[in-house]
């Protein structure tokens, strides 16, 4: 009899342990569930790295501070900056390259994607690339 009172015990501690996890709202990564909100009010700047990151591709050949296979982020911001150029324009195929026109044939596969973003990717890629110093 004492076994089973023991059997029963554990099982209903058991049970409120696996109900009490299913209480926290969080999704599969673990993030609180009510952190979708947060993508709708993203600032330019979080949009813009996301795209930067992820559809964009470009941080296979752009890192924040050492030049890869295209120019570094800081290096393109503080051209930009210095000559009060538009980095979107040139996402959008509308102005020359000014960072290093000999390497361009590379980058230029890239303006078919940055192209088909709409104005407001293309100006959070901006924003996001301007704000790394
Ligand atoms: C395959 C490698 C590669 C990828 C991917 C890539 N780039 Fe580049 N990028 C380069 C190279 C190489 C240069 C240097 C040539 C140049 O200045 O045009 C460059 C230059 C640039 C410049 C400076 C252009 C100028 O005025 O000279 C900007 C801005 C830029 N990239 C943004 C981006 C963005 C935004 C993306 C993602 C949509 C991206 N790149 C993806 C290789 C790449």
């Amino acid at each position: 009899m004492k076994v089973y009172f023991k059997l029963l015990l554990t099982l209903s501690i058991g049970i409120s342990i696996i109900s009490c996890g299913e209480k926290k709202e969080t999704d599969a990564t673990g993030n609180p569930i009510n952190q979708a909100k947060t993508s709708v009010n993203q600032t330019p700047k979080e949009l813009g790295k996301e795209l930067f990151e992820g559809k964009g591709m470009c941080a296979t050949c752009h890192k924040a501070d050492q030049k890869i296979v295209g120019p570094s982020i800081k290096d393109i911001s503080k051209i930009y900056t210095d000559k009060g150029a538009s980095i979107s324009l040139f996402l959008q195929g509308e102005t020359d390259p000014i960072v290093d026109p000999s390497q361009y044939e590379i980058m230029k596969a890239n303006l078919e994607i940055t192209k088909a973003m709409t104005e407001a990717e293309v100006q959070a890629l901006e924003t996001y690339m301007l704000s790394i110093k």
